[in-house]
């Protein structure tokens, strides 16, 4: 079967098997009858299939939508796997409810958002997550892990790890506020706001602010086949970092702590001579050179390899390593 449809870097690229389960007892039973390697697929847009997928894809469809509890300070909402996160952050806005609205527009399930700490503006997924319900293939029972125990860091957390490959999220019980408190830190949102001379904000119009810097930035992976940031952003210690930074004295750079800067690996890649350009039919997005694109009938290898000739550039000029973001299968 081929796998274009279930995800958005658009490769052409077949499994064995496909199947979608709708409810968690669908999945035990499609797990327990199964034999073969598997795969659990969401929105499949952090994902690049470098060849065919020998075994079964199971696409996680579960949804649900359930308040848990609310006062006139918060509420909390356990939401399906299958769900798609953007349209709950739109629902979630609509309401007023206050908390993910900087991360709209960001594609894929809310299955997916705790396992890589979903990002955007200032805000990650941790900081809404208070519980994450999985599925773990050894005794196939549902777990729960408070958001402490999903260990979460940067693009990062326990299904990324010690999990990796062992279970599956089958619903994330986020909490949100009624009482608003924006983050606003964000260059590009301030700059937005103040060119729409928009001085009160809601959830709904920040998240539109939001959906309109993403636009401008990152392609639409219905129109442009891409799995987003394909690097994460390097954490390093300041004696690396300071050197490059008194050299390009305009780099961008984040502290992290008392020791470490971030740096946006899409300066790197751009500095490096890569943004725009094409290298066969992919290339780098010519508005965010993080973002790798299908420019027509690329192959997962192609990208693959694209994506290691940039980071070997990176890595020559910069003495830095990027590493990979997107899941490569
Ligand atoms: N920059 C360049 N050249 C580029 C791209 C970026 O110089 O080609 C510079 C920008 O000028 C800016 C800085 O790098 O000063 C940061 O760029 P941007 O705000 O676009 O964010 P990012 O660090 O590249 C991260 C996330 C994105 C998220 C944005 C917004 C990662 C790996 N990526 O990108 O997440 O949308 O911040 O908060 O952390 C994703 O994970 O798929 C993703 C799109």
């Amino acid at each position: 079967i081929s796998l274009l449809p279930f995800h958005t870097f658009g490769a052409k690229v077949n499994a064995d098997f496909f199947t979608s389960v709708q409810t968690v007892e669908d999945l035990i039973d499609t797990i327990n009858d199964n034999s073969k390697n598997f795969l659990i697929l969401g929105g499949g847009s952090n994902v690049l299939f470098t060849k065919n997928y020998e075994g079964l894809i199971i696409k996680n469809e579960i949804p649900g939508f359930e308040i848990i509890q609310e006062n006139d300070q918060f509420i909390d909402i356990k939401i399906g796997a299958g769900e798609n996160w953007h349209d709950m952050v739109m629902k979630t806005v609509s309401h007023g409810w206050q908390g993910i609205e900087n991360l709209a527009l960001i594609p894929g399930t809310v299955g997916a958002a705790p396992i890589q700490n979903i990002g955007a503006y200032g805000v990650e997924a941790k900081d809404v997550i208070i519980a994450v319900d999985y599925l773990n293939y050894e005794d196939l029972k549902v777990k729960t892990f408070t958001n402490q125990e999903c260990n979460f860091g940067y693009r990062n957390s326990i299904f990324k790890n010690e999990l990796k490959g062992k279970a599956c999220v089958v619903n994330v019980t986020i909490r949100l506020n009624k009482q608003w408190d924006f983050n606003t830190s964000y260059g590009a949102i301030n700059q937005q706001l103040e060119e729409k001379n928009i001085t009160e904000v809601t959830p709904e119009i920040l998240a539109n602010t939001v959906i309109d810097i993403r636009n401008s930035k990152l392609p639409n992976p219905k129109e442009i086949g891409n799995c987003g940031s394909f690097f994460k952003n390097p954490v390093l210690p300041k004696d690396v970092v300071n050197p490059i930074l008194e050299k390009y004295e305009n780099a961008p750079h984040y502290k992290v702590g008392d020791d470490f800067i971030k740096l946006p690996a899409g300066w790197l890649i751009e500095k490096s001579g890569w943004k725009g350009k094409t290298k066969g039919n992919v290339g780098t997005y010519d508005k965010q050179a993080l973002v790798l694109i299908n420019k027509g009938g690329a192959t997962g290898e192609e990208a693959w390899d694209l994506a290691m000739t940039i980071k070997r550039d990176v890595f020559t000029k910069f003495g830095i390593d990027i590493e990979p973001e997107v899941n490569i299968i």
